[in-house]
C-alpha cells in the first residue's frame, strides 16, 4: 500500500499548494506580511516585531529564536514561514525589468490589476541617454509593483535591472541591458534601482521595494551553436573584468545603494561566481560593502553541481555556495542540501546565520515585519494606482525619447499628415503587439501597434509581407502593388523572441529570412519616401539599406513597449523630434563570422586579427556607432572652458619623481581634488526644439592597452529653435580619466589626453 498513500499524500500536498496559491493570488487580495499583531497579540512580545528597534537588532531577535530548519527554509526563494512566530511563506522571485512583470511565481495579474504599465525594453530607455528618466521610471514600476503587492498580486523583492554588458551583438539578452558602454550602464543601473528603491519620506535605512542588479558577472552568452550560459566558462583577463565588467556592478552598489546582486550560472576563469569566494565575499560584501542579500540565479547551484559538476558531493557545492558569500538560493537546492552540509562538517551554522539574517534584513528594511501594510506608508496604494493615464504617457514618452533616427534623406521625414493622402504601411511588425515589450514583460495595460499608432494620424493600407518576421517566403508582389499605389511607404520590420531572446543567440546579424528583399523589392516601386522601421532589441547589418538611395530614412525602435505604435507615428509625423542616441555597435555580418562569441576579450588581438569589441576597442567597420542618432534639428558645439594642463601633485618622495612614470595610481593621496571643468556652449540651429545628448569621449595616451576612446560623460538639454546653453562637465580626474591595468589596477595615464565633443578635440596634458 504504500505507492498509494506516497500518492494520496501527494495529491494532498499538490491540494495544499493550489489552496494556498489561489488565496495568495485571487482570494483574499491582502499582502503577505509577518507580525500581524492584530490576529495574534502575542507577537507584540517578540522584538523583532518591534519596529521602532533598529534593524540588527530585531534581526539577531529573530535569528536566535528560530531553528537550524527553520533557518534553511529561509535560505531559497520559495521561503518556508514559521507560523508559531507569525512569519507567512514568502516568495522572493518577482521581476520587474521594465514594469511589473509575470515572469517568477512571486508576481500575477488578475482581475484585480489585469495589467502593468509596460515601459519600452531596457535598450531603447537606454538609448535616451536621460540619466534623470531612468529614475523616473523605476519610481513608476516600484508604485505599480507596491500597489500589487498591497492587493496579494506581488511580492517585495524584484530581481531587476540586468546590467550585464552587451559584449557580442548575437547576445538575446542585449535587449534587456543599457547597452555597451560601462559608464552608460553604470548611470542608467544606479538611476533604475534608485527609483526603485527610494522612499518618498527620505528614509535611506527603508526600502520601498528591493531591487537586485544581475547577473555578476562577465555573463552574456546564451546559447550560441553549443555553448550554454549553464557551464560556460568565461576567460576573462584582470584588465577586463575590472574596467568593462564590473564597473556597472560597482556603481549599483555604491551609488544606487541596491538591496541585492544576483550572482550568474557562468564560470569566471574556471570558477562559478556563485561558487567564487573573491568574487562575492572579497569583493561585493567586502569591498562594496553591499546592504543586502547575494542571491543565485534560478537555478544556478544545479548547474554548479549536476551540469558542471564543480563539486564531488551536493552537499559541497551547498556548503561553497553558501561559505563563499551566497545568501538566498533561487531554486530548492539549499533546502534540500544544506542541512547535510552541516551534519558533514563543511558549513556551520554561524554562516547560515549570517546569511539568514542578510535575508531578514531586508525584509525588514521593506516593512514586511511591522504588521499589516495597509497602515503604512504606500499602504494606499492599490489597483487605481496601476495603468494611471499619466504612467502610461510615460511609456509612450520613453518611447518617443529612444528611437534612434539613423538615416534622413533630405524632404523624408518628419511627413505630413496632411499632404499624406494613402500610407503604406508593410512589414511583420507592422501591426506587432507583444512583440513591442521585449522579454521579462508583464501584462500591459494596453496595446497601441505600430499600424494603430499611424491609423491614428493618416489612411493606411496594411500589407504585412511576411508570414512572421522568420520571412521564409516575403509576399513580394502583393507589398509592391501598395507600395506603388502609397504617397508614402513605412516598412515596420526587425525580430522578435523568436530570433533574439532567453537562451538564443543569433548566429547571423542580417535581418531574417527575405525581409532584406521586401524592403528592396517595396524601394524600387516606391513613389514618396520609404521609411525603414527596425524593431529589434540587438543590432542589425542592414548596409544594403543604408547604402540604398530609395530607402530615406532609418528609425531603431528597439522593443518599444505597449505604446512603442504611438511612439513611433509621433516621431514620423514630427509631433515629436527624435533625440535618441544607440547605446552600442552596430557590427556588419563579417564581425560575427569572424569572431567567437565565446571570445570575452575586449581588447583587439594583432597576432590573432582579433579584432575587439565595442567602439572602446574595436577599430574596423560598422553599419551604425555607438551615440549615433539624428535630429530633425542641428546642433552645434563650441568650447567655452577647458584646462590645457593639469598637474597632479605627488608626495615629495614618490618614486615617478626620480624615475619616468608613464602612469600613477589613482588612489586617495594622489586624487584629492584633481577635478577640472569643461564648459561647452551648445546650439540648436535647427528649425524645430529638440533634445540632444552631449557626449564627453576622451582619447588617454596609449599605455597599459588603454582604450581608443572612452565616455567620460553626457549630458542630454531640451533646446528650443536658435536656443543655446552651457553645458558644464565636472571631470573628475581619478574617477573619470583614469583606467585599468593589465593588472587590474586603477591608473592615471600621464601625458596627452584628447578629449572629444561632437567634432571638437582639445588636447590636455596630464602631468605630475
Ligand atoms: C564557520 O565557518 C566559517 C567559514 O568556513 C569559518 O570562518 C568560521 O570560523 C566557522 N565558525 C565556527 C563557529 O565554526
Ligand atoms: C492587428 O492585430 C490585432 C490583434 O493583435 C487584430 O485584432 C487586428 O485585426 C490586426 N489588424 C489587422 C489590420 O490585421
Ligand atoms: C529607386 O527608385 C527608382 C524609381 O523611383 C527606380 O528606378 C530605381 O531602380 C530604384 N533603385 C533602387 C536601388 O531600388
Ligand atoms: C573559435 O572557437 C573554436 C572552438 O573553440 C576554435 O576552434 C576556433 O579556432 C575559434 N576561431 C577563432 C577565429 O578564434
Ligand atoms: C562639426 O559639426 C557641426 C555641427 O555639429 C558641423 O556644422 C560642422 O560641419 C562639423 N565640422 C566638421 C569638420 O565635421
Ligand atoms: C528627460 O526626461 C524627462 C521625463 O520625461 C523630461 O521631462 C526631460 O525633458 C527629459 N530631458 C531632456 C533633455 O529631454
Amino acid at each position: 500500500m504504500a505507492p498509494a498513500r506516497h500518492v494520496f499524500s501527494l495529491c494532498f500536498y499538490l491540494f495544499c499548494i493550489i489552496l494556498s496559491n489561489s488565496r495568495l493570488i485571487s482570494g483574499q487580495n491582502k499582502a503577505v506580511f509577518a507580525c500581524d499583531v492584530s490576529s495574534n497579540p502575542g507577537l507584540k512580545n517578540f522584538s523583532f516585531c518591534d519596529s521602532s528597534l533598529d534593524v540588527k537588532t530585531r534581526v539577531s531577535d529573530l535569528v536566535s529564536r528560530l531553528t537550524l530548519q527553520e533557518k534553511i527554509g529561509w535560505l531559497v526563494n520559495g521561503a518556508k514561514g514559521v507560523s508559531r512566530l507569525g512569519i507567512p511563506n514568502y516568495q522572493w522571485w518577482s521581476e520587474a525589468l521594465h514594469g511589473v512583470s509575470y515572469v517568477g511565481p512571486g508576481t500575477k495579474f488578475s482581475g484585480l490589476v489585469p495589467g502593468a504599465t509596460s515601459f519600452p525594453q531596457v535598450i531603447l530607455t537606454a538609448a535616451t541617454f536621460n540619466e534623470s528618466l531612468f529614475e523616473i521610471i523605476g519610481k513608476v514600476v516600484s508604485t505599480e509593483a507596491r500597489a500589487m503587492y498591497n492587493v496579494g498580486l506581488a511580492g517585495l523583492t524584484f530581481w531587476s535591472p540586468n546590467i550585464n554588458i552587451f559584449r557580442d551583438p548575437r547576445w538575446g539578452r542585449g535587449q534587456e541591458t543599457p547597452g555597451e558602454d560601462p559608464v552608460l550602464s553604470s548611470k542608467y543601473g544606479a538611476g533604475y534601482v534608485r527609483g526603485l528603491q527610494q522612499r518618498d519620506d527620505g528614509d535611506k535605512e527603508r526600502l520601498k521595494v528591493a531591487a537586485c542588479c544581475k547577473h555578476y558577472t562577465a555573463y552574456d552568452l546564451d546559447n550560441w551553436k553549443g555553448f550554454q550560459r549553464y557551464n560556460f566558462d568565461a576567460v576573462v583577463t584582470k584588465q577586463d573584468l575590472d574596467d568593462t565588467f564590473q564597473p556597472p556592478f560597482k556603481s549599483c552598489v555604491l551609488d544606487g545603494n541596491v538591496a541585492s546582486v544576483m550572482c550568474s550560472y557562468n564560470q569566471v576563469n574556471g570558477k562559478p561566481t556563485c561558487g567564487d569566494p573573491d568574487l562575492l565575499a572579497g569583493v561585493i560584501r567586502g569591498q562594496w560593502n553591499l546592504n543586502g542579500y547575494i542571491v543565485t540565479d534560478c537555478d544556478s547551484l544545479n548547474e554548479m553541481f549536476y551540469t558542471q559538476k564543480y563539486t564531488k558531493t551536493p552537499e559541497e557545492t551547498a556548503a561553497l555556495s553558501v561559505n563563499s558569500g551566497v545568501d538566498l538560493n533561487c531554486g530548492d537546492f539549499l533546502s534540500s542540501f544544506a542541512l547535510g552540509a552541516v551534519t558533514k562538517g563543511l558549513l556551520n551554522e554561524t554562516v547560515i546565520d549570517r546569511a539568514m539574517s542578510n535575508n531578514f534584513a531586508t525584509m525588514m528594511r521593506l516593512g514586511f515585519f511591522d504588521g499589516d501594510p495597509s497602515k503604512q506608508i504606500y499602504g494606499n496604494l492599490g489597483p487605481k494606482d496601476v495603468c494611471t493615464e499619466a504612467n502610461q504617457e510615460l511609456a509612450r514618452e520613453v518611447a518617443r525619447q529612444g528611437i534612434v533616427l539613423l538615416k534622413n534623406t533630405e524632404g523624408s521625414l518628419p511627413l505630413s499628415a496632411t499632404s499624406i493622402q494613402n500610407l503604406a504601411v508593410i512589414g511583420p511588425n507592422s501591426n506587432a503587439t507583444h512583440t513591442m515589450l521585449g522579454n521579462y514583460e508583464g501584462t500591459p495595460c494596453k496595446y497601441t501597434s505600430p499600424l494603430k499608432g499611424l491609423a491614428a494620424l493618416v489612411a493606411t493600407v496594411y500589407q504585412p509581407g511576411c508570414a512572421d518576421v522568420k520571412c521564409a517566403t516575403a509576399q513580394v508582389d502583393a507589398a509592391k502593388k501598395v507600395a506603388s499605389m502609397a504617397d508614402a511607404v513605412v516598412l515596420v520590420m526587425g525580430s522578435d523572441q523568436s530570433i533574439e531572446a532567453e537562451s538564443l543567440d543569433r548566429v547571423d546579424i542580417t535581418l531574417p529570412g527575405q525581409q532584406k528583399l521586401l524592403i528592396n523589392s517595396v524601394a524600387e516601386v516606391s513613389k514618396g519616401p520609404v521609411i525603414l522601421v527596425l524593431m529589434t532589441g540587438g543590432g542589425v547589418d542592414v548596409q544594403f539599406a543604408k547604402d540604398n538611395p530609395n530607402i530615406t530614412s532609418i528609425l531603431w525602435v528597439g522593443f518599444p513597449g505597449e505604446a512603442g505604435g504611438a511612439a513611433i507615428a509621433d516621431v514620423i509625423f514630427g509631433l515629436y523630434n527624435p533625440g535618441g542616441k544607440l547605446p552600442m555597435t552596430w557590427y556588419p555580418q563579417s564581425y560575427v563570422d569572424q569572431v567567437n562569441m565565446t571570445n570575452m576579450n575586449m581588447r583587439p588581438d594583432p597576432e590573432t586579427g582579433y579584432p575587439g569589441r565595442t567602439y572602446r576597442f574595436y577599430k574596423g567597420d560598422t553599419v551604425f556607432s555607438f551615440g549615433d542618432g539624428l535630429s530633425y534639428s542641428q546642433f552645434s558645439h563650441s568650447l567655452v572652458k577647458a584646462p590645457q594642463l593639469i598637474s597632479v601633485q605627488l608626495q615629495e618622495d614618490h618614486e615617478c619623481h626620480s624615475s619616468t612614470c608613464k602612469s600613477i595610481n589613482a588612489v586617495e593621496d594622489t586624487c584629492k581634488n584633481v577635478a577640472f571643468d569643461i564648459h561647452v556652449r551648445v546650439k540648436n540651429t535647427g528649425k524645430l526644439s529638440g533634445s540632444h545628448t552631449i557626449f564627453l569621449f576622451s582619447t588617454p595616451p596609449e599605455v597599459h592597452n588603454s582604450p581608443q576612446k572612452h565616455l567620460l560623460d553626457f549630458e542630454k538639454l531640451h533646446l528650443t529653435p536658435q536656443g543655446e546653453e552651457l553645458v558644464r562637465f565636472s571631470v573628475d580626474v581619478c574617477k573619470h580619466l583614469s583606467l585599468v591595468d593589465e593588472n587590474g589596477n586603477r591608473k592615471v595615464a600621464l601625458g596627452l589626453h584628447v578629449l572629444h565633443v561632437g567634432n571638437l578635440t582639445h588636447t590636455l596634458n596630464v602631468r605630475i
